[in-house]
């Protein structure tokens, strides 16, 4: 829990540096096919309530609550898109049907057993204590309730972005890691498990989902599947499980 304050202090202070960091990708953060594709797949019901983690500017949120009925819990720790996500939600006067949150996903200010569908999109690699993640959405989800995270594989070359996700992370050390690069075999989108790593310890470029996987089952999650395939015309790695 410390961490997290800690996490979110650093994302508060660091306003300018997120507001270089995201404002870049302002199009793909304010709609795009890759989060509509994730909210169809979490098939959402009337009435439930969905929890969109690391929510970004909303692209998810403001697909799930064209459902009807639906209330979004929004978490985002970055102030800089935590301000457009409000401001979004205001401007379409949605106030009491999407809530938006200071959090992270290692400790999220929502009730137990109170979440029907969760996602993660493009947000797990940025998670440092994935355990500590899996725990705390075991807690919010209800019984039965069903998550779903979703990372695109910039390590892939059939990637649109591959290249320029790569010398970003080479020249620039992306997010100020690339000096720590490790790599491993080349991924398999058809279910091998490593999948290539590049990045840091601290930030990988990507994840390894079966150790993600992992931590869900130690959680208490059940029905896991880790797929390596491609969603809205990209590779992606994800992991859906049934609380
Ligand atoms: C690449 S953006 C994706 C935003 C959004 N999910 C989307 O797909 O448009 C990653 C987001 O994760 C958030 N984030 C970073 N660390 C996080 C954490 N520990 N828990 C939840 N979100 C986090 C960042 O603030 C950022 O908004």
């Amino acid at each position: 829990m410390a961490h997290d304050h800690q996490a979110r202090m650093e994302h508060d202070r660091s306003a300018i540096k997120a507001a270089f960091l995201y404002g870049r990708h302002f199009f793909e953060f304010w709609q795009s096919d890759l989060n509509r594709a994730v909210v169809e797949l979490a098939d959402i019901e009337p009435d439930m309530t969905v929890l969109d983690i690391g929510a970004g500017m909303g692209a998810a949120a403001f697909e799930a609550v064209k459902r009807g009925g639906v209330t979004v819990v929004t978490v985002e720790p970055t102030a800089f898109m935590r301000a457009i996500l409000k401001a979004r939600v205001a401007a379409r006067r949605l106030g009491l049907r999407v809530a938006v949150l200071n959090a992270g996903a290692q400790h999220l200010p929502v009730p137990s057993e109170s979440i029907d569908r969760a996602w993660m999109i493009n947000v797990a690699h940025h998670i440092g204590d994935l355990a500590a993640a899996s725990a705390e959405l075991a807690r919010v989800m209800k019984p039965g309730g069903r998550i779903l995270i979703v990372d695109e594989d910039f390590t892939n070359e059939s990637h649109p972005k591959y290249e320029q996700m790569m010398n970003r992370h080479q020249n620039h050390g992306g997010h100020g890691h690339g000096e720590h690069a490790h790599e491993k075999e080349p991924p398999d989108h058809e279910g091998h498990p490593e999948g290539r790593q590049t990045g840091s310890e601290e930030h990988p470029m990507a994840i390894n989902f079966d150790g993600l996987a992992e931590h869900l089952k130690v959680a208490g999650f059940s029905e896991i599947q880790v797929r390596y395939t491609s969603l809205a015309g990209v590779p992606t790695r994800q992991a859906m499980a049934v609380r």
